[in-house]
């Protein structure tokens, strides 16, 4: 219906609302996308302006994501077959990607935005809990040995479509298919960190540094 349609459209633009940028720019008088590397998210956030402004933008963004995969719930549409079908999870997933296509290129901050995992998560937890935690685990393992917050990343997504496979299993298919384009997502969004771990030139967050500047 028309009502699926303006949910999307509503979905992208909860999801374009660039909450690194404007904490950034509301609190500290700056572009967080001119420091550090560059990237309107709360890796970035933490980074440039510490956990005081990082913590809050990885919930907003996390928020935006749950939020837009719940949205049908929120205002009420539903597709054929109702709340249960796979037709809704389907629509849910749509929703997710919505708010994710919105934080990648937000309308409201010149198209240029972040990477988009806190989103995804945010997504991943309104479909799968037990998978979204198992992520999280494998993110705070990586981080935690590495301190690569990109590599964290990378792997914590390509841990999903395993965990909604082979561990976690859900009854609907297309989110095992969701997974895996999650994955090849967070490797596109992920190209310069990539090069630059490779290159071992990769910056490191430390979780613990008081702020000295
Ligand atoms: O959340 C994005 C993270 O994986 C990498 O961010 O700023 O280090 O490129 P950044």
């Amino acid at each position: 219906s028309i009502y699926s349609i303006l949910a999307l459209i509503l979905a992208y633009c909860f999801g374009s609302i660039p909450t690194a940028v404007w904490i950034g720019q509301a609190f500290y008088g700056i572009d967080v996308r001119e420091y550090g590397s560059g990237n309107a998210g709360a890796t970035n956030t933490f980074r440039v302006l510490g956990k005081k402004a990082g913590i809050p933008v990885m919930l907003l963004d996390i928020l935006k994501g749950w939020t837009a995969t719940n949205l049908a719930y929120i205002i009420g549409v539903s597709t054929t077959g109702g709340y249960h079908s796979v037709a809704f999870v389907n629509y849910s997933l749509a929703l997710g990607i919505a708010a994710v296509m919105g934080h990648l290129f937000p309308i409201f901050a010149g198209f240029r935005g972040g990477k988009g995992v806190a989103t995804l998560f945010g997504m991943i937890l309104a479909i799968n809990l037990q998978a979204s935690l198992l992520c999280v685990l494998v993110f705070l393992i990586v981080l935690l040995l590495t301190q690569y917050v990109s590599l964290a990343s990378i792997t914590a997504g390509f841990t999903y479509p395993i965990g909604v496979t082979f561990i976690f299993p859900v009854s609907t298919r297309s989110v095992v298919i969701y997974g895996m384009c999650i994955f090849l997502l967070i490797l596109v969004t992920h190209q310069k960190n990539i090069e630059r771990l490779l290159r071992g030139k990769e910056s490191k967050v430390n979780l613990f540094k008081k702020k000295t500047t």
